[in-house]
Formats: structure tokens, sequence, C-alpha cells
């Protein structure tokens, strides 16, 4: 069977149980988080576009100072309707660039790869659909000019803190002596601010959560009753960690998948689901971050209330 339904089949058959936010992205997902994007509970995406408005002359300054010709890896890249800020004021200071952007989900890499010439006549683009790491030893193999690497959007809180670690130093690992690594980091800050970010009163955080339900009973013949589960967010201020899970209303069991691939799972009434991590950092965080994988801070780039990070990064 393939790796979502292997991915579905442990996480759900640990203790606690869990399920994997990377999931969340099919088509109904992505529209989801577009949707989201616009909610005004969910400030991170405001934050990271005020500054790539506004510091984009200054950011593409401190790249150029490296290197003015590169590839420019973008993980995560989903609509790219930040990082387009960044991609013009490069191509306005004559950087030769090819722009490959990676993303989970084979809809928005389609949908980026029609969109963005039309915006940008000059870009050179070419998407990649994958995971970030095998993507990136991809593009290792035959790539031979410096690289920036952009990993936008606080995707990087979807991991707790080793595993960032871990994954700063496979992505360190793929890169060679100054390349560039830019990263977005959510900030803390008041508590009750991001608590309401991913309890949205609209409820979209909910269906995002809901909908990873929906996926496993479409693509794994799932039979999860919707209506008995409810999303639960906290956060916890000192870690930094906001965490969401999703609640069984009732005692109940669920079947999932055919024939020889088919198990049953038990959920206790209250029983939690882990779905998803969204972790918030400190600058002295953020800094200790690099410090332990291997790079140099450049730059820390932050909106006009101090509520996000994107943090440009040197692997010397
Ligand atoms: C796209 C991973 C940055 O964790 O804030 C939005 C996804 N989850 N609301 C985040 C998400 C719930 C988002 N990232």
């Amino acid at each position: 069977m393939n790796k979502f339904y292997e991915d579905v089949k442990y996480g759900l058959s640990s203790n606690p149980k869990r399920l994997y936010s990377k999931y969340f992205y099919d088509k109904i997902g992505d529209a989801l988080f577009q949707q989201l994007m616009h909610s005004p509970d969910y400030y991170l995406s405001k934050c990271e576009l005020e500054i790539l408005q506004l510091q984009s002359t200054s950011i593409a300054q401190d790249i150029n100072i490296e290197f003015d010709e590169f590839d420019l890896v973008e993980l995560g890249a989903g609509d790219a309707s930040k990082s387009i800020f960044l991609l013009q004021a490069l191509l306005d200071n004559g950087s030769d660039f090819t722009y490959y952007p990676v993303d989970i989900s084979q809809n928005v890499i389609e949908l980026l790869e029609a969109k963005l010439p039309k915006l940008l006549p000059s870009i050179k683009i070419k998407g990649l659909n994958g995971e970030y790491i095998a993507m990136l030893e991809q593009l290792a193999k035959h790539g031979s000019r410096p690289k920036l690497i952009l990993f936008l959007g606080s995707n990087i809180g979807n991991m707790n803190l080793d595993e960032a670690a871990l994954f700063c130093e496979k992505v360190r690992d793929l890169m060679n002596p100054g390349d560039l690594f830019f990263i977005g980091f959510d900030l803390k800050k008041n508590p009750f601010t991001i608590l309401t970010a991913y309890n949205d009163r609209a409820g979209l955080t909910r269906d995002f959560n809901l909908n990873l339900l929906r996926r496993i009973n479409k693509e794994l013949s799932g039979n999860f009753y919707l209506d008995a589960f409810y999303h639960y967010p906290n956060y916890d201020p000192i870690s930094g960690a906001c965490k969401s899970h999703l609640i069984s209303a009732k005692d109940q069991e669920v079947t999932i998948g055919e024939g020889t691939d088919r198990f049953s799972i038990q959920f206790k009434q209250h029983e939690a689901v882990f779905m998803e991590i969204s972790k918030k950092y400190s600058i002295e965080e953020i800094e200790e971050l690099a410090l332990n994988t291997g790079f140099k801070i450049t730059n820390h780039f932050l909106d006009s209330k101090k509520w996000f990070a994107d943090s440009l990064w040197r692997k010397d």
C-alpha cells in the first residue's frame, strides 16, 4: 500500500493516536488553507506578507552580497503569494536564477506553473512535487550553482524543536558553503492571539483538521463519521507549542482500507488524536537553532508588530 496508508495505520495504532498534518493538503485542504490565510484571526500570513512587501529590496541585497547566479528552491511554496515579492526584487536586481518551488501538493505545483509566468514573465520556473528532503537531494545531484533555499510561512513550526534541528541539519548537509537558507518563524506573542489563530471564529481550522478524516474516507476507504469528532487546539506559552487535536465525541470503531489491508481502530469517548504542532519561537530560540545546526545568521527581518520573523542563514 502507499505511504499515506502506512502513516495513517501507524499513527492511529500508536498511543497516543496521531495523524500527520502534511496530509492536510489535498484539493479541499489547499482551498481551506487559502481561506484561512484571509481570515482575520489567522495573523501569520499577513505579518509575513508585510515583511516581504516592505523589505524584499533589503533581503535581495543581502542575498546578492553572496551571489547573483543561483538556484532558488522554495520548500512548501503554496501559491507563492508572499515569495513573489522577493522573486520580483531579485529579478529587478538582475539576478540570474531558476525558481524550483517544491510542494507536497501536485495541485499546488500545477497552479503555480500556470500562474507565475503570467505575473513574472521573465521567471524561469520548474515545479517539483514531493517531500522536501527528497527533492533537495534530487537537486543537489545535478545542481552546481549556489543555492538559496526558502522555507517561509512558519512551515518549520509543524516540527517540534528536535525535529526542526534534525531537519535543518539535513538541509545543511545538502548545501554548499556560502549557500543561504531563509526561514519564516512565527514568534511568541500574547498567547490568546496565538490560540485564536488556531481556533478561528469561522471554524476554518476545525474544517481543515476534519478534512483529513474526509480524505482518509475518500482515498483509503475509511468510514470516519465526521460529526463524531471535534477540534480542540491548545497553546503552551512556555514551549511555544500550539497543538491541534481531534477528540472522539463517543466510544466508536472506525474501519480503514479494503480486503487484506483492512483494519479497525477503537476510539474511546474523549480520546484525542494529535493532528498538528505549530511551534512558536523567541528570537533567542531561532539563534540557538541556527548555531546548533551549523548556520550563521545574516539578518532577521521582522514585521512592524514583531509577530513574525524571516531569518536569513548562511552555511559557512
Ligand atoms: C501552513 C504550517 C504554517 O501551522 O500555522 C494553519 C498550517 N494549521 N492553521 C500553521 C495551519 C492550522 C500552518 N502552516
